[in-house]
């Protein structure tokens, strides 16, 4: 994350001495990407983040894939996926490849545990719910609408505000480091002008809480494709004071910024986040084309080297245009896809969309997983011949 951030006390100079009111030394812990190369930060802990108590395997957590991998367009609808439980132990896989998954939870229980995925960044766009995510580097509020990116390795847990509603989450998980597009920033990380979104928009950790306590806390941490528990002699969240570039962060979809234009804009002017192998896209409510002639329906495409995989996240758009709220569609690479029948016609003239939608383009070929064939709606490829079979009212959008 190209931004400085720092909360609570640091020494001076980093690496020297920095003294606990009762003379011991705080420890220090260096924590960042690739080593010492990467985005890292400087924690100072009350306790040294070492003193592990033990260490067991909990589970494996390997995602399989679907055994029938015939090539067609699929369509998972989320409202029916099974509900309730953990926001980081019961996510059901939806759709992975060795680069990126997707999965989704609608968790119902704060976990006693902590968390941390140390194989994969995380992107968490939260459909519904609010709450905040504690962590060592502080409380960050989130709420819906929000894209929450934890980077690899940070323990953390999700306080959710179960009075205020239900949780639905859609996850991403990514083996290389989530990061804004480079075409968005300078030479010197900035984001640039033309970007869809500004720094002022990238909401940080806002309060350390220091938690000084002795006891057992366990730790589940994602490694080797399992969950393994780590059970600490402290509270894990008792660092003094932290300084770096790389900490938890929140956007709001609702904070980008789209481009419009006379003819129809392409998907890439929706990207938001880069990562290995894959970007996620935000499709906003927006002016539509300008010019008196252009078609807003976007044209038939052959996504050639990428899978294009969309999440509908508006149910006020629902409501009125009869898409189904939670509905994930997977357009594969080697076969077209384009608007459904009628619907080109009919975007010509149109002035505005209220669509809300998460997309995520993968490079390479998604495995759809076991576990979403439970929410599939098997007759979604054959949806774009008139009178073809879909859900009652759905007409998706297309990207
Ligand atoms: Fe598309």
């Amino acid at each position: 994350m190209p931004i400085y951030h720092t909360l609570g006390s640091v020494p001076r100079k980093r690496h020297t001495v920095f003294r606990k009111p009762d003379g011991g030394l705080y420890a220090e812990e260096l924590m960042g990407h690739e080593g010492f190369i990467g985005t890292s930060s400087l924690l100072y802990h009350t306790h040294a983040p070492t003193t592990v108590k033990s260490a067991r395997k909990v589970c494996t957590v390997k995602w399989e894939k679907d055994d029938d991998t015939s090539l067609r367009h699929r369509h998972f609808l989320t409202a029916r996926a099974t509900k309730g439980g953990s926001p980081t132990i019961n996510r059901i896989p939806l759709l992975f490849n060795s680069e990126i998954g997707m999965l989704y939870v609608e968790p119902d229980k704060v976990d006693e545990h902590f968390y941390r995925n140390s194989q994969a960044d995380e992107v968490v766009y939260v459909v519904e719910g609010k709450g905040v995510l504690e962590s060592v580097f502080g409380d960050l509020p989130y709420q819906s609408g929000d894209y929450v990116v934890i980077h690899r390795n940070i323990t953390h847990r999700w306080r959710m505000d179960t009075a205020a509603g239900p949780t639905k989450m859609v996850v991403f998980e990514s083996r290389g480091h989530v990061r804004w597009p480079k075409r968005y920033r300078n030479d010197f990380g900035q984001l640039l002008e033309g970007a869809p979104y500004c720094e002022r928009d990238i909401r940080r950790p806002a309060q350390l809480v220091t938690h000084d306590e002795k006891g057992d806390f366990p730790i589940f941490v994602k490694q080797y494709e399992a969950i393994n528990e780590l059970v600490l002699d402290h509270h894990p969240l008792d660092v003094v004071g932290w300084d770096g570039y790389f900490y938890p962060w929140a956007f709001s979809i609702h904070d980008f910024e789209p481009i419009v234009g006379r003819i129809h804009q392409p998907p890439p002017v929706h990207q938001t986040f880069q990562g290995d192998g894959f970007v996620i896209c935000s499709f906003c409510p927006r002016p539509y084309d300008f010019d008196p002639d252009a078609i807003p329906a976007p044209y038939n495409h052959s996504n050639v080297d990428s899978d294009e995989v969309l999440f509908y996240a508006s149910s006020e758009f629902m409501s009125r245009k009869g898409i189904e709220y939670g509905s994930i569609t997977h357009h594969p690479d080697g076969l077209p896809h384009g608007p459904h029948p009628g619907r080109y016609e009919a975007s010509v003239g149109q002035k505005f969309t209220k669509e809300l939608a998460v997309m995520m383009d993968s490079f390479r070929p998604l495995h759809v997983a076991k576990q979403a064939l439970a929410i599939e709606d098997p007759k979604y490829h054959q949806s774009w011949i008139e009178g073809g079979s879909t859900p009652e009212g759905f007409s998706p959008p297309t990207s």
